[in-house]
């Protein structure tokens, strides 16, 4: 038998099969899509940390592809007590069709993968968010018409999306200008491995990042399990706010995102969440599609295009 496909991080995909995932998903969202993939086949999802978007959009993609999919608080499930992960991993492989987790540590995710014979889907990871900067880069391409030439902007926290959008920008190709704060920069084994594949610029300065760029894109300054130091770093990210001011400095085409929840007056402001240049409903709609695109190709392999 074959060992399974996951997708932990982006580049566990070529760039052909990333392009091949996006084709399919533009299909998904035109409707130019009738199979059932996922008939008969189940997708189990873990979740030790909240979610709005990744849990309804995996599970209604799920229904939509024919499947269905459980909903697995970590707190409830075994794991919560304490059972290993490489247990939970045979286990549920043994029932179930794929596994989407989100995790806080990235290497239990990895472990999940090692010792389970299904897909393992990375719903978020401290370190990585793949499926959202996928939706982004579905919704740049939609946009914008593609990624070549396309310069992006992150502002903020060099977090889980920051490192997803390094490795994006190195199996892209296009150059992503990242402005961090000294002391919270992204992951520097991602930088450096990226950086020898693209140009990436790395600043403290978001007007020297934003500088006619074609996508800016911030998050959240306190990540999920960073509760705690929200107010140090609300200090450390003072001026990193992206306002209207900072847009008029990007490209005039230029799109803003953000994965969401945002903190309206911190890491964005109102006027450009809610304005004209902002794609970020489009963003979160694109993460049903790319998902879609994503479930059938690893979970029923033999029905999805290839590249
Ligand atoms: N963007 C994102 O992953 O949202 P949720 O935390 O709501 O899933
Ligand atoms: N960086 C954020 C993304 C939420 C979707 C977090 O990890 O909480």
């Amino acid at each position: 038998m074959q060992p399974p496909r996951h997708f932990l991080a982006i580049p566990d995909f070529t760039r052909p099969e990333l392009v091949s995932l996006f084709d399919l998903a533009d299909r998904m969202k035109r409707r130019d899509y009738r199979e059932k993939p996922l008939a008969g086949k189940t997708l189990g999802m873990i979740f030790a940390k909240s979610s709005t978007r990744t849990r309804v959009s995996f599970e209604v993609g799920a229904f939509q592809l024919g499947g269905h999919a459980l909903f697995l608080s970590a707190r409830d499930i075994q794991l919560g007590r304490g059972e290993p992960i490489r247990d939970t991993a045979r286990v549920l492989s043994r029932y179930l069709d794929g596994i989407m987790i989100r995790t806080y540590d990235h290497a239990d995710a990895e472990e999940l993968a090692r010792y389970g014979s299904i897909p393992v889907i990375n719903g978020l990871t401290d370190l990585l968010h793949p499926c959202q900067v996928l939706a982004d880069l579905l919704t740049v391409r939609e946009a914008l018409g593609g990624w070549d030439g396309k310069t992006v902007a992150w502002i903020g926290d060099g977090n889980n999306m920051a490192n997803s959008w390094l490795n994006a920008a190195g199996s892209l190709g296009f150059e992503l200008r990242l402005a961090c704060p000294e002391g919270y920069r992204p992951d520097p084994d991602i930088l450096a491995r990226n950086q020898a594949k693209t140009r990436i610029v790395l600043t403290a300065d978001p007007r020297e990042a934003v500088r006619g760029a074609h996508v800016v894109t911030t998050d959240v300054w306190a990540s999920m399990g960073q509760e705690e130091e929200q107010e140090v770093r609300a200090r450390a990210f003072q001026g990193y706010i992206v306002d209207t001011a900072l847009m008029r400095l990007a490209d005039p085409s230029a799109i803003f995102l953000h994965c969401l929840p945002a903190h309206r007056g911190e890491e964005v402001a109102e006027e450009v969440l809610e304005g004209p240049q902002s794609r970020v409903w489009d963003e979160a709609e694109n993460r049903l599609h790319v998902q879609k695109a994503l479930m059938a190709t690893l979970m029923a392999p033999s029905m999805a295009p290839s590249p």
